[in-house]
Parts: structure tokens; sequence; C-alpha cells
């Protein structure tokens, strides 16, 4: 029988778990998904939620499909179960890992085991599924990353090709040096990924680490204090030690921005937001979560509380932190021209107010993680976006040198943004510190959406004008954002913001002003976008009026005033290439006259739903705003011909560890899958900077091609050859070929440079920008992606219901260094502003948890078509730009249009919910009774 922690009212189970019988004591209720991780030491099975709401913890049971979290172990007695760890005993199983390797649809990896046993019950009940009955059956498994699209594809071509199709996933294939770049490559680090070995955040504490569970607070305005804790403790043996402010050796406080440390790792006796950690509880896991936070000697003084920023910017509203009176984060401004004069002179103007909601990441890894103490450093195994950023936090909460924190990141089951912020990480610290044990913690499903960060709420007033041919004149936007009780990434957005606001046009008269706030709410951060998608509703929406109003056409009014190459942006900022837009509507243009004949024919029929088509543009700055940004990539040759990619991107699911070495290996002039790859580890690799703004392809990509590029100088002045000269590396030989002439280097001869290594190439790149003035005047961004989409929709006129049947996405990227790995980042990106757009709307208290807050499931996928535009940058890698944000940022606009187009409605206040819908419709006098 297996070990496992002596419970009261155990009793024996047995079952078979992937063939093998096992024998297990189980108390009622415990769940499977328990059992199988903990008990049994498998950690393939995920945990999203415990709730039955993600699927991640999807396995088989006598043959089909159910979520592990659901079943109670002793449900499980005399049953075959069958986890991801015992799917490659099935020739179909094996067939669905090679179609998803194949399809690349696996991105972060986190659904991937509990998409794959849901296939595998399809695929067991039918031998040639349709792509409905293939979405019906995973219609329980959750995808944050995706766009589920290309997991369908995986599913039909596995059945198509059936188990004799086999490609084992495994490492990258040899392609030819020189020629990955632009290639199709399958990603490389995709196996572990596929059969359950990938080690995220809750699958790698040592047995013997403790269990950390935060208690937090249950108002969003508070006092409190703590009494004494010792009679508590006395009464629960298997609590180790609690941990509050005072246990805190270093600053008790972090935050992004090195003057805006303002949020507690604990508490200190006033709170500002629901969910904010007062202590820690450390112990054994039965002893930590037997514990009702009732039971701790806590008194609390509840405060009124500041909900939203109407309420935060009332007059005598009090200062929910005391340096910033009027509860005013920070500003942000772009002003050229004299826009008050242009408009006054201008044939039409357009203006609105628009709304948005809070909306959670929902990444389906919660935040997890464990720290330990080794001597006087400390180590953190966590998910992460962030590695050195977490790095800097860690030491300054511990008092200790950067130096003597390392963090290892784990797989991480998608950021988004939301892993941007420490989370379990300053916590963990602590306790391992003082305990010099190694202690473990995972959040709640509730916990993380509840006490995480979010996408700023927005509440926008913006007005446009132009002439009579419909040449923009003017752009005037005031937008404040919701930053919640801590700052995090509210300074970001606040400069962000005003950049982007007046969207991817030449607008010549242009004041953008944009404000972060702080509320009693939970704090907003980092979300794909950095506030950018929030600017891009209004702005789209003002210019469907102004096309209105100049009888163009949406399309034409945005091909008329595009901004391209050699335009001057508002920033004053000379756009000197790789400007695409014009190119990406060119692109759609037969799209969009197709649907909107498609669409006139439809409407032309009577009933109650309407079809519409729109239209959404955005241009994205890749990178920090206006701020240094630098990545450093390292390739090293050692003497035993071991060739080693030293980078510390991060890579959460959009495949940079694919990208960057198809980069660095075109650079170098050897193929993929000759490279050993180090990648993250604070004490191994270079600061790469983090993984967010779409700038690792851009950023670290250009480090890597730098690196590339210096160790081939090397190689190649060590033999004597040219530029062209082709290398070879063959066990610890290397052969270099120039001309009819052939070098051949015996690695082990060379001097050993330290560790054994014998050559070394190491490349630095930091986008040129030039910080913006006082009235946002300057050069923020070395580069911008554009992009156009266009959706079809279908309204419900009397159920104010919203169906999105199609979009045809154009973007431009510079450069694709790996077209599968963009169009991945695509269908993600449009499930993600689908969400936006129709369904997401995080409420505090409300919906934090997947049954209630709803994102995007495979039906709720349209059809998409992606056209890949290629104006490449001259100071990318190999003409590269990014794509994680602009993936996103067309689509709620596209819909939003496509909505009006549809009724004639313009929704001001997103998520475009039935309920809101309709209220629209009945406003406007367009909706009918069902
Ligand atoms: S963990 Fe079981 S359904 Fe989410
Ligand atoms: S790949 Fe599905 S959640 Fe990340």
């Amino acid at each position: 029988m297996n070990e496992r922690p002596s419970l009261a009212r155990a009793a024996p189970v047995s079952f078979t778990l992937n063939g093998i019988a096992q024998t297990v004591a189980s108390t009622p209720g415990e769940r499977l998904s328990d059992v199988v991780r903990r008990g049994l030491g498998l950690t393939g099975t995920k945990v999203g939620c415990n709730a039955g709401d993600c699927g991640a913890c999807t396995v088989l049971m006598d043959g089909a499909q159910v979520c592990a979290c659901m079943v109670a172990a002793q449900q499980a007695h005399g049953r075959s179960i069958v986890s991801i760890e015992g799917l490659a005993q099935f020739p179909m199983g094996r067939a669905l890992q090679s179609a998803f390797h194949r399809h690349d649809a696996a991105q972060c990896g986190i659904c991937t085991p509990g998409m794959l046993m849901a296939a595998a019950d399809v695929l067991a009940r039918y031998a040639s599924p349709d792509r409905k009955t293939i979405m019906d059956a995973l219609g329980g498994v959750l995808c944050r990353c995706t766009g589920y699209l290309k997991i369908v594809d995986a599913v039909l071509d596995a059945a198509k090709a059936g188990p004799e199709v086999l490609q084992e996933p495994g490492p990258a294939p040899s392609l030819e040096p020189g020629t990955s770049v632009g290639h199709r490559i399958l990603r490389i680090d995709a196996a572990p990924r596929l059969t359950g070995a990938a080690v995220f955040g809750d699958d790698c504490a040592p047995a013997d680490a403790l269990w950390l569970r935060a208690v937090r607070s249950p108002h969003a305005h508070a006092r409190f204090s703590i009494g004494d804790l010792a009679p508590f403790a006395a009464r629960n043996p298997g609590i180790a030690r609690i941990f509050t402010a005072r246990d805190v050796p270093g600053e008790n406080s972090f935050g992004i921005y090195p003057d805006l440390k303002d949020q507690p790792v604990f508490a200190e006796g006033f709170v500002r937001y629901r969910g904010e950690p007062i202590l820690a509880l450390v112990g054994t896991r039965e002893a930590v979560e037997a514990v009702q936070a009732v039971d701790l000697p806590v008194t609390w003084e509840p405060l009124a509380a500041l909900h939203g920023i109407r309420a935060a910017l009332a007059e005598g509203a009090p200062a929910i932190h005391a340096n910033k009176p009027g509860n005013i984060l920070t500003s942000g401004i772009v002003e050229c021209g004299d826009p008050a004069r242009a408009r006054t002179k201008a044939a039409h103007t357009a203006e609105g107010t628009f709304e948005t909601s809070f909306v959670e990441h929902a990444y389906i890894e919660p935040e997890a993680g464990f720290a330990r103490r080794v001597g006087n450093r400390m180590e953190i195994h966590a998910c992460t976006q962030a590695p050195m950023m977490d790095r800097d936090e860690v030491s300054r909460v511990l008092g200790l040198a950067r130096e003597d924190v390392r963090i290892a990141p784990t797989a991480c089951g998608g950021g988004f943004g939301g892993k941007l912020d420490v989370a379990v990480q300053p916590m963990l610290a602590v306790a391992a510190w003082h305990l010099d044990r190694p202690v473990r913690c995972v959040f709640e499903r509730i916990e993380s959406m509840a006490s995480t960060t979010k996408r700023h709420p927005a509440s926008i007033r913006a007005r446009a004008s132009c002439d009579a041919a419909g040449r923009l004149v003017s752009y005037e936007f005031d937008g404040d954002f919701n930053t919640g009780a801590y700052a995090s990434w509210g300074p970001t957005v606040a400069g962000r913001v005003p950049v982007h606001a007046s969207g991817p046009y030449r607008v010549p008269h242009v004041k953008n002003d944009a404000r972060a706030i702080y509320t009693n709410d939970t704090p907003a951060g980092a979300f794909r976008g950095f506030g950018v998608p929030q600017a891009a509703i209004a702005h789209e929406a003002l210019f469907d009026d102004l096309a209105e109003k100049t009888g163009l056409d949406r399309l034409e009014f945005r091909h008329l005033n595009a901004l391209r190459a050699g335009d001057t942006t508002p920033t004053g900022q000379v756009l000197e290439a790789s400007a695409g837009l014009v190119a990406c509507l060119d692109a759609l243009r037969p799209s969009w006259q197709a649907l909107l004949a498609e669409t006139a024919a439809f409407n032309a029929s009577a009933g109650t739903r309407r079809r519409g088509v729109g239209i959404g543009c955005m241009w994205y700055g890749i990178g920090n705003t206006g701020l240094s940004n630098p990545s450093t990539m390292r390739l090293t040759l050692a003497r035993d011909g071991t060739l080693t990619f030293w980078n510390g991107a991060v890579d959460i699911g959009q495949g940079s560890t694919t990208v960057l070495t198809q980069i660095a290996a075109d650079a170098l002039g050897l193929p993929v899958s000759a490279f050993r790859l180090v990648v993250g580890d604070t004490d191994l690799t270079f600061d790469a900077g983090k993984t967010s703004a779409s700038r690792q392809t851009f950023v670290s990509g250009k480090a890597a091609q730098l690196a590339g590029e210096a160790l081939r100088a090397k190689i190649l002045r060590l033999t004597n050859a040219g530029p062209d000269a082709r290398i070879v590396l063959d066990g610890a030989r290397l052969s270099v070929s120039d001309g009819g002439q052939q070098t051949l280097v015996e690695l082990v001869h060379l001097p050993d440079q330290g560790d054994g290594i014998a050559l070394e190439g190491i490349g630095t790149f930091d986008p040129p920008t030039k910080p913006l003035d006082a009235k946002g005047q300057g050069i923020p961004y070395a580069t911008y992606g554009f992009a156009a989409q266009i959706a079809s929709v279908d309204v419900d006129l009397g159920l104010g219901t919203v169906k999105v049947r199609r979009i045809v996405a154009a973007h431009d990227v510079g450069r694709a260094i790996n077209p599968t790995l963009v169009e991945g980042q695509i269908h993600g990106g449009i499930a993600q502003g689908l969400g936006l757009a129709l369904m997401e709307e995080f409420i505090p208290g409300r919906t934090e948890n997947l049954h209630d807050y709803l994102i995007p499931t495979c039906g709720d996928m349209p059809d998409i078509d992606i056209i890949l535009i290629e104006d490449r940058e001259p100071l990318g890698p190999f003409g590269a730009k990014g794509i994680g944000e602009p993936a996103l940022i067309p689509t709620a606009p596209a819909i939003l249009g496509a909505i009006r187009n549809a009724t004639g409605v313009t929704i001001r206040k997103v998520p475009a919910l039935p309920h809101r819908v309709h209220a629209a419709l009945v406003e406007a006098g367009r909706a009918v009774d069902f």
C-alpha cells in the first residue's frame, strides 16, 4: 500500500491507475485528483479550480471522462482510472499527443492533460467524430491560451490519421542550418506538456515541505488587530508558525515601480481591499486547511469603502493612501497641435462615453510554488512571468542582496500579465527563511481571483473630428482607469494609453489624458494590452460614427487615415518603417466586401436575428514605454561539444523558447536541434526582462540574434573563414567549410574559459527610445505592431444575445519567425478579446470562481481566418516585431462594431452582456418580442 498521511476514518480504496493496481487509504470525500497527485505522485493531472468548472483534472474512469476533483476517491473503488501519464499506453492516445504537437495545440500546457483525456474519451466513442461532436466533448475543459481551434484540429487530425501516423513528442526536427526562421517547426519544448511531465508551480515541492495558507481580509476597507496567537497555536499542534507583518525581516512592501512599493506582504492593522492578506498559517496541509478564519484572534473594524472611480474621485473622499490625496495615483498625457480649435473647424465630430469592467486573467494554473532556504540564500520555485523582478522583490522583503535570492521558474500555466506581480513568493520567502524548511503554497481558485490583479476598468470620454473628405483632424481622450487598492502596473497603463488612445491613424491635433485612480477594489495590473484594448473600444466606435457621417465605408475610412511609414505619430515620432496597417486593410478588403454582401442577404429575410459586420484596427508599441528595456542572451560552446542557449526569457506558453532558439540557430548557422536549453533561472541566465508588452520576440529575439552572430564571428575568426562559411558541429568537433576549404576544430583543444566552455557569444539589445516629455512628446517605442480584424456576428433582437460567427484577422508582425506559433497567439488573443467584448466581468465578492466568471469555451469560438503581413522591422531579429498583445486588441472593437452594424445600437459598457444589449435595443426601439 502506498504511504499516505494518517487520516481519521480513512478506508482502503483499490483501483487500477494506468493499468497498475493501487490501494490507498482515503477519507470519505477525499478528491480523486488529490489521491492521484499527492498520494500517488502523478502530478500530470492538473487542478485549476477544485469545483468542476475548468476540466484541467479530467481523467478517464472506466473509459469515460470525469473531473477527478469532483469524484470522491472512494467512488473509484474497483474502477479503472487512466490519467495523462497512462495515455500513451493506448495507440489513439499516442496519436492524440502527436497531433497536438503537430498542430501546436498545447501552449502553456496546463489544460493539455485534461484536454487530451477528454479527446481520448471522444475518440473511444466515435471512430470519425465531426467537429461539433469533438467540440461538445471538449466543452468541459477550459483553455485560456489557444482559442481551442488548433486543439479541435488536432483531434480531428488524430481521428483521421489513426494510430498509424505517429510522431512521438520529442526534439525538434533537425533543420538545415540557417533555415529555421520563417518555418513552422514544432514547438521544441512541447513533449513534457503532452505527457504530463511538465513541472508547474504546484508540482515540485519537496516531500517535507510545510504548507502555507494566507488568511485574508473579508472587508474591502477595515482596521484590524491581531490578538495573542500563542493560545491558538497551542490548540493547533499541526501549525508550525503563524507569520504576520512583524516577521518580515526586510521591507514589508512590494510593487512594480521603485518609488511605488505600496503593497504590503502582510497588512499592518489596515486593509484596503477584500482579499488582502493579514497573516499566513504554516504547518501540515491538514492543519492549515482545517483552520476557520473566525477561530483566529482577529478583531475587525470595517470602514466605508470607495468602490469604483466615481466614489474615489468624489469631493471629500478619504485618501486611500495618505500620500495621494484625491486618490489619483498618476496621470499621463500626449498633446500635439490644438485639438479644440481644429474641432471647431471640422466638418464632422463624434463623441461618446465608454465603460469597461474588471477582467480576470483566468489562467488555468493558480499561483503556486515553494521556497527553501539554502544557507543564507533564498530559493524560490514558482510560476512567474518576471523572474528577475521577483528576485528583486524577494531580496527587499528579506533584506538580502539580490545575488542571495534565486528564482527558478517552474512551467507557467498561463500569465497574460497576471503573473508579472509577485503573489506567493514574498510570503513563502518569509516563512521558509524563518523556519529553515521548505514551504509550499498554492492559491485556491477563489483566493487567486479575489486577491490578484485584474484588467483596469476604464471610464472614457472621447471626441473625434474629421474634415468633409473623412480625414481625421483631431482626437480628444479623457480616460480614468481603476487601479484598485495598490499601484501595481497602474503607472504603465496611465503612460501607455495616451500614446495609443487615438489609434493607428494620422491625427494632427491630439490631447489624450489618462489617470490611474486608487479605489478599495481589487488591485488592477497588467493584462495583455495595458489599457490599450479599453482605449481601442472608444476610438473604433467613434471612427465608425465618423465614417457614417462622411458616407465612407468603414474600412475605407480607416484606410484613408491609417498611419504609414514616414508619418508622424501624436508623440512626434516619425515611423521610419514597418507600419503595415494599410497592407492589413488591403488584405482584409475582399473578406470585408464578401461579409457585407452576405450580411445584407441574411438581413433581407425577416426574423429576430440580425447579422452585422464590424472592423477594428490597432497599433501597439513593443516593449516598455520610453524606458530602457534591455535583454541579454548567451550562447556557449563547451569543450565537449555541448552547445547551450542560456535564455532568461520565461516562456509562459507563447513559444518564446522555440522562437528565440530559431533566431539564435539561424544567426549562428547551426540547426535548432543542436541546442541544449537553459531557460529562466536567475542564477544561470542573464536578465532578459519580463515576459510582457509583446517584447520577447523583438527584444530578446534581437539579443539572441546578436549572441548567435557573436559566437559565429568567433568561430569564423578561429578558422579564418569568410562570412558565408558553413559550420557543422559533430560531437566535440567543429567543421567549418568556406569555398572549397574545410577546417576542423577539436573543441577539447581550445582553452577552458571556465566551466568547460571553449567559446561564448553574448548579445544585448535595448530598443532605442526617447522618454516622453511633459506633453508626451518623444519616442516611446522603437517599433509598433499593427493589425485589423473584422468580425461577423448575429444578434438576437429578442434576447440580446450575440454569437460571433467569424473573425478575419490581418496582423503585421514584421516577420513571422514561426507562423504556427504566431497563429496560436492570434487565436488565443481573439478568444480573450471575445471574452472582453461579450462575457467577462469580474465583480469582487461575486464572480470569484470559474462558474460565475465566464470565459469563452470551445463552443464560443468563431471560425478564424488569419492573414500574416510581414512588413519587416529593420531593428527586429530577421525583421520580427511582436504579437502577444496585438492579437487581442482589435477583437472587441470589431465585435462591438458588428453589433452596431446589426442593430444600429452602440454598446457603451462592456461586456455586452445580453441584458445590456437588450436594454440598449429597448431604448433604441429595436428590441422585438420573442
Ligand atoms: S480542477 Fe477539477 S474541474 Fe477544475
Ligand atoms: S494551453 Fe490551454 S490553458 Fe494554456
